[in-house]
C-alpha cells in the first residue's frame, strides 16, 4: 500500500515537473500581462469581506468599498498628472477608446464640425468606432505611417481643418511598439481648436504621460496591460470636455458609464498603477537592456530580418522583426519554447496579413513572416539567452529545409496581432 502510495506521488511528481518544463517563456506582454501578485493580494478582501456596493455609503460596507474605489481612482490620476475626477471607470480599453471617440464627436456634432482625423496603424477599437461615426455622417481621415511607424507632422498639418472635431493618434502601438510624438501632435489639434485623443493602453504604466504637459483631452487606459486584472479600464476626460455616454443607467460615473462599479477590480487597476508608476524608471530601463540584448543576438545570428518600427521612439519591451524567406505558419508551429505573437504572409486570399506591418511599406504585395516579442516584468536575462537560440535555431532549420520560404498555404490557426 505504502509503496503504491509513493510511486503514484513520484509519478505525480515527474508529471509536474515536466508540466513545468514543457512551459513555453512567456513573451506576449503586450497581448497581456500576469496580474501582479501584490495587485492580487490588494484585490481579494473587496471579493469577499468588502463586497459593500461602492454606490451605497448610507452604511459602513458601501462607505468601505467606496473609499477603495476613490484611492484607486486617485492613483490613477496620479501617474498621469490628472485630477481624480477626471478619471472615468471602464472596462478596458477597448470601451474608454469607444466612449471617448464616439462621446466626444457626437457631443461636438452640433457645432457643425464633421471630421475626425486618425492613423492607419491604431488599433481595431479606435478604427472601428470610426467607422461607425463615417456612417452616421461624419468625415474620416486616416492617414498614412512612414516606413518607420511614425506619423508624419506635415501629413497631419494638411489633414487639419476648422471641422476638425477630434484627432486620434495612439502614444505607442500594440505591434511594432512605436511612440507617437503626442505633444506634438496635440499642440497642432490645439490649433485647429480639435480635441486630442490617446490609445494609451500600450504605454500607460510604461513610459512618462503627463496629461497637462502632453496637451490630451481624452486618453484609454487598460488593466490587464499592467500586470492589473482583465476587464477593468478607464478614460480620462479633461476637465470641460463634453462627452455623451453609450449606455444609460444609474448615474455613475458622472452620468458617464452607468452600472455598479467592479470594487475589486477597480482596487486592482489602482495598485497596479501605483506599482507601475513607483517602478517605471527602473522596469524600463531592465526592458532596454534585455530587448537590446535580444534584438542583438538576432541580428548577429540570423541575416535578413527587419527589425519593424523605429528603434529608438520604441516601447522598452518591444521587438518586432520581419524574418525573410520563412513561412509564418511553419514558423508558428515550430516555435515551440517561446509564447510570442506570430504574424504570416500568405498567398491565399483567407488569412489577414498585420495590416499595421503592412501599413509600414504599403507597396509591398507580401510582406514576410512577422515575429512580435514583447518582454515584461518577469521576463531574464536567461529567457531572452533561451529565446534568442531558439528563434535562431528554427529560423535556420526553416530556411535550410525550405529555402523556398516553405509552403505558402493558409492553415486556420493564426494568431492575430491585434491585441
Ligand atoms: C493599443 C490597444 N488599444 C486597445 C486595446 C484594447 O484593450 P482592452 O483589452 O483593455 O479592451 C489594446 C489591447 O488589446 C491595445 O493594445
Amino acid at each position: 500500500m505504502r509503496n503504491t502510495w509513493t510511486s503514484s506521488i513520484f509519478i505525480s511528481l515527474i508529471f509536474f515537473i515536466s508540466k513545468i518544463q514543457a512551459e513555453p517563456i512567456y513573451l506576449d506582454y503586450q497581448a497581456s500581462t500576469p496580474v501582479d501578485p501584490r495587485v492580487f493580494e490588494t484585490m481579494v478582501p473587496y471579493f469577499t469581506k468588502e463586497f459593500g456596493n461602492p454606490h451605497s455609503t448610507t452604511h459602513i460596507y458601501g462607505i468601505r468599498a467606496h473609499k477603495a474605489v476613490e484611492q484607486a481612482r486617485a492613483e490613477i490620476a496620479k501617474i498621469i498628472n490628472a485630477q481624480p475626477e477626471e478619471i472615468i471607470f471602464t472596462s478596458g480599453a477597448t470601451e474608454a477608446n469607444n466612449l471617448a471617440i464616439l462621446g466626444a464627436c457626437r457631443a461636438l456634432k452640433h457645432l457643425g464640425k464633421n471630421e475626425i482625423i486618425s492613423v492607419s496603424t491604431e488599433h481595431k477599437s479606435v478604427l472601428e468606432p470610426l467607422q461607425a461615426l463615417k456612417r452616421e455622417g461624419f468625415k474620416i481621415i486616416i492617414l498614412p505611417v512612414q516606413k518607420n511607424g511614425l506619423l508624419r507632422l506635415e501629413d497631419l498639418v494638411n489633414a487639419l481643418s476648422s471641422k476638425t472635431i477630434l484627432v486620434s493618434v495612439m502614444a505607442a502601438n500594440n505591434e511594432i511598439g512605436v511612440l507617437q510624438p503626442i505633444k506634438e501632435i496635440s499642440k497642432l489639434a490645439q490649433q485647429y481648436g480639435a480635441l486630442f485623443h490617446t490609445d494609451a493602453a500600450q504605454a500607460y504604466g510604461k513610459i512618462p504621460i503627463d496629461v497637462v504637459e502632453d496637451g490630451i483631452d481624452l486618453l484609454s487606459i487598460s488593466g490587464h496591460k499592467i500586470y492589473g486584472p482583465k476587464g477593468v479600464g478607464a478614460l480620462y476626460i479633461k476637465k470641460g470636455v463634453t462627452v455623451l455616454p453609450l449606455s444609460y443607467g444609474g448615474g455613475q460615473e458622472r452620468n458617464l458609464r452607468p452600472g455598479t462599479l467592479p470594487t475589486p477590480l477597480c482596487v486592482g487597476l489602482g495598485e497596479a498603477s501605483r506599482i507601475a508608476y513607483e517602478k517605471m524608471q527602473l522596469e524600463s530601463q531592465k526592458l532596454i537592456t534585455l530587448r537590446n540584448k535580444l534584438l542583438a543576438l538576432l541580428q548577429e545570428n540570423l541575416p535578413d530580418i527587419i527589425l519593424n518600427g523605429d528603434l529608438k521612439a520604441r516601447l522598452p519591451g518591444n521587438i518586432n522583426i520581419s524574418i525573410k524567406g520563412v513561412d509564418g505558419r511553419l514558423l508558428l508551429s515550430r516555435l515551440t519554447g517561446i509564447a510570442a505573437s506570430v504574424g504570416s504572409a500568405c498567398t491565399s486570399a483567407n488569412i489577414d496579413v498585420s495590416y499595421v506591418i503592412q501599413a509600414l511599406d504599403p507597396e509591398e504585395a507580401l510582406p514576410p513572416a512577422n515575429l512580435r516579442i514583447s518582454l515584461g516584468r518577469y521576463t531574464t536575462e536567461h529567457d531572452v539567452d533561451q529565446a534568442a537560440s531558439e528563434i535562431i535555431k528554427v529560423v535556420k532549420s526553416l530556411r535550410e529545409k525550405y529555402p523556398k520560404g516553405g509552403r505558402r498555404s493558409c492553415l486556420t490557426n493564426i494568431q492575430h496581432l491585434n491585441k
